[in-house]
C-alpha cells in the first residue's frame, strides 16, 4: 500500500471515531401517553393507532424508537435532522394544542402525503420495511381522515 493511501485511510478512521462523540439530545420521552396526544383528542382505532405509531411516530411524535444505526454518526445526524424537521411540521403529540385550522390542515396534509406516498419518507422505509404503507393501509388512514373530519370538524 502506498503511503499516503495509508495515511488517508487512517485519517479517515480518526475523523470517524472522534465525530463519534457528538451525540444528539434524544427524542425519547420515557412517559406515557400525553393528554395533548392525537388519541385523546380523537377515537383512533387500534389499527390506526398501529399504522401511525409504526409508520410515522419515530419522526412525528416527542419519543423515537431508535435503531441501532441511530447512535452512530454520520447516521444519527441525519436521522436527528429528520426527527426534528419532521416535528415541526407535525406532531401527533401535541395535536390537542393545534387550533382548528391547523388540525384541518395537517388533517388535509396526511391525506395527501401518503396518497403521493411520500410518507413515510422512502429513505426511512430502506431500514423499516415494516414501516411501508400497504395500499389497504393507505385507504384505512384516509378513511379515517374522512371519518375524523366529519365527526369533528
Ligand atoms: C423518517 C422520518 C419521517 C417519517 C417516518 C414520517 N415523516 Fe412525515 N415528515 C418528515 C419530515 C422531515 C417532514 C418535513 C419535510 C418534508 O415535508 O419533506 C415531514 C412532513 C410531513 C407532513 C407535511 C406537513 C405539512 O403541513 O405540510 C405530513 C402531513 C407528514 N409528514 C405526514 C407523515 C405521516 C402520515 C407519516 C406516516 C405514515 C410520516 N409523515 C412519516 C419525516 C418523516
Amino acid at each position: 500500500m502506498n503511503r499516503s493511501f495509508t495515511r488517508i485511510f487512517l485519517g479517515g478512521i480518526l475523523i470517524f471515531l472522534i465525530i463519534q462523540v457528538i451525540q444528539p439530545v434524544r427524542n425519547i420521552d420515557y412517559g406515557q401517553v400525553p393528554s395533548s396526544d392525537i388519541s385523546k383528542v380523537y377515537k383512533v382505532p387500534e389499527n390506526i393507532q398501529s399504522i401511525l405509531r409504526t409508520s410515522c411516530y419515530d419522526c412525528h411524535s416527542n419519543s423515537t424508537d431508535y435503531p441501532v444505526y441511530g447512535y452512530i454518526q454520520p447516521f444519527s445526524f441525519f436521522l436527528e435532522n429528520h426527527i426534528k424537521e419532521g416535528k415541526k411540521e407535525l406532531n401527533f403529540n401535541v395535536w390537542g394544542l393545534y387550533s382548528k385550522r391547523k388540525r384541518s390542515h395537517k388533517l388535509d396534509a396526511v391525506e395527501n402525503q401518503i396518497m403521493q406516498r411520500k410518507m413515510p419518507l422512502p429513505s426511512y422505509l430502506y431500514l423499516h420495511q415494516g414501516a411501508k404503507l400497504s395500499d389497504e393501509k393507505i385507504k384505512e388512514i384516509v378513511d379515517w381522515v374522512e371519518s375524523v373530519r366529519t365527526e369533528n370538524l
